[in-house]
């Protein structure tokens, strides 16, 4: 395969950042573009030369298509995925991979079954401070695990939700925590490893919206460690930040600033803290490529030597069981046990 020729679904907000990301892949290329609405896929013709579909089923039988990059509202990603694995497309899709854990497993097991590949977008694994971060858990220098916190306070105010009609509804995004708040959480459990139990409260405060604008949940992982979740669309005036923090018997980590990238606080055994020091440096001042283009490079890779991408649908699929979780433990008011159901395969 000479080029691998990607398709982008969905030509809203988030399409530019993939459609800038393929351009920039050597190898790759931007083939088409579909979306419902009249006017969206034209700067995408305009500058990246890229075919229009209005309907994505007629984009699937485009022969030249590779790959199906999925950037519309989360409750349609299912279907599409779906749709798109049976006609022998590659699929990567934006995060959530989807809105139930029925959903996520079809996706993964027809992915499977037509041997394409599955990647789920989770782009801030790919962030400096959190690699360094991920480096050092792997290489066992924080010790025993005591705990560690996702901290999301931003402000996605009235106009925000009023924007799109999908936006903060049950069947098409679910509130903070399913939207804004999965980044952080999908970090938290990739660097405590997995939970077995959720206690949440969510609530509506502010927004006029069908799901929750603010939820706080405390876990339970598998290795005994403990666990906070703090997730609000509702601060005043705009966003404060998003913050990651790990503790362990030989190490603490503080990952900050407005969005999780900047790496606060290293304390870590074996460094020397002129050591921690230059790691800040050298994390905070780093160049990295946007993690959107790793995700759809790693997808190139994966198809070009077999592999399975580095964020597949198994690794997609975590946060949104956690999620879930704290979801029914909201609406029960009472703890729920992970796993929330067997995997289907
Ligand atoms: N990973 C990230 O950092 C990140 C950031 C923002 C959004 N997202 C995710 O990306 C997805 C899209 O978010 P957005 O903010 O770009 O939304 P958006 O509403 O701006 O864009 C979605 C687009 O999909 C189009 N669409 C709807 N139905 C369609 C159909 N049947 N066929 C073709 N197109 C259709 C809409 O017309 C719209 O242009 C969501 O799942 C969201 O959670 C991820």
């Amino acid at each position: 395969m000479d080029t691998v020729n990607f398709a982008i679904i969905g030509c809203g907000h988030i399409a530019a950042k993939h459609a800038q990301a393929i351009e920039k892949i050597v190898g790759a290329r931007l083939l088409a573009v579909c979306d419902t609405h009249p006017g969206r896929t034209v700067p995408f013709r305009e500058k990246f030369g890229a075919r229009e579909y209005s309907d994505y089923q007629q984009l699937l039988q485009d022969p030249g298509i590779d790959v199906v990059d999925l950037c519309t509202p989360s409750g349609m990603h299912a279907q599409m995925a779906v749709d798109a694995a049976r006609a022998g497309k590659h699929v990567v899709v934006e995060k959530p991979i989807a809105l139930s854990l029925g959903d996520a497993d079809q996706i993964i097991n027809e992915c499977r079954q037509a041997g394409v590949k599955l990647a789920v977008v989770h782009p801030n694994r790919f962030k400096p401070a959190v690699q360094a971060l991920k480096k050092a858990l792997d290489e066992g220098r924080f010790g025993t695990l005591t705990h560690g916190n996702a901290t999301v306070r931003w402000n996605r105010n009235q106009e925000y939700f009023d924007r799109d009609a999908w936006r903060g509804t049950r069947d098409m995004d679910g509130g903070v925590l399913m939207n804004q708040a999965i980044h952080n959480i999908d970090l938290l459990q990739w660097m405590m490893g997995p939970v077995t139990e959720v206690f949440a409260y969510t609530t509506t405060r502010l927004r006029r919206i069908e799901t929750e604008d603010l939820g706080v949940a405390v876990l339970k992982f598998a290795s005994g460690a403990l666990g906070v979740i703090e997730a609000a669309a509702t601060l005043y005036p705009t966003n404060l930040e998003e913050t990651l923090a790990v503790f362990g018997e030989s190490g603490t980590a503080v990952i900050g600033g407005v969005t999780a990238s900047t790496l606060n606080t290293w304390r870590v055994a074996g460094y020397s803290e002129d050591e921690a020091s230059s790691l800040k440096q050298a994390v905070n001042n780093s160049t990295a490529k946007p993690g959107h283009q790793v995700i759809l490079e790693d997808m190139v890779e994966a198809i070009r030597t077999g592999r399975d991408p580095l964020v597949n649908g198994k690794e997609g699929r975590k946060a949104l069981e956690i999620i879930l979780a704290i979801y029914k433990s909201a609406e029960t008011g009472m703890p729920v046990r992970l796993p929330l159901v067997e995997r289907g395969n």
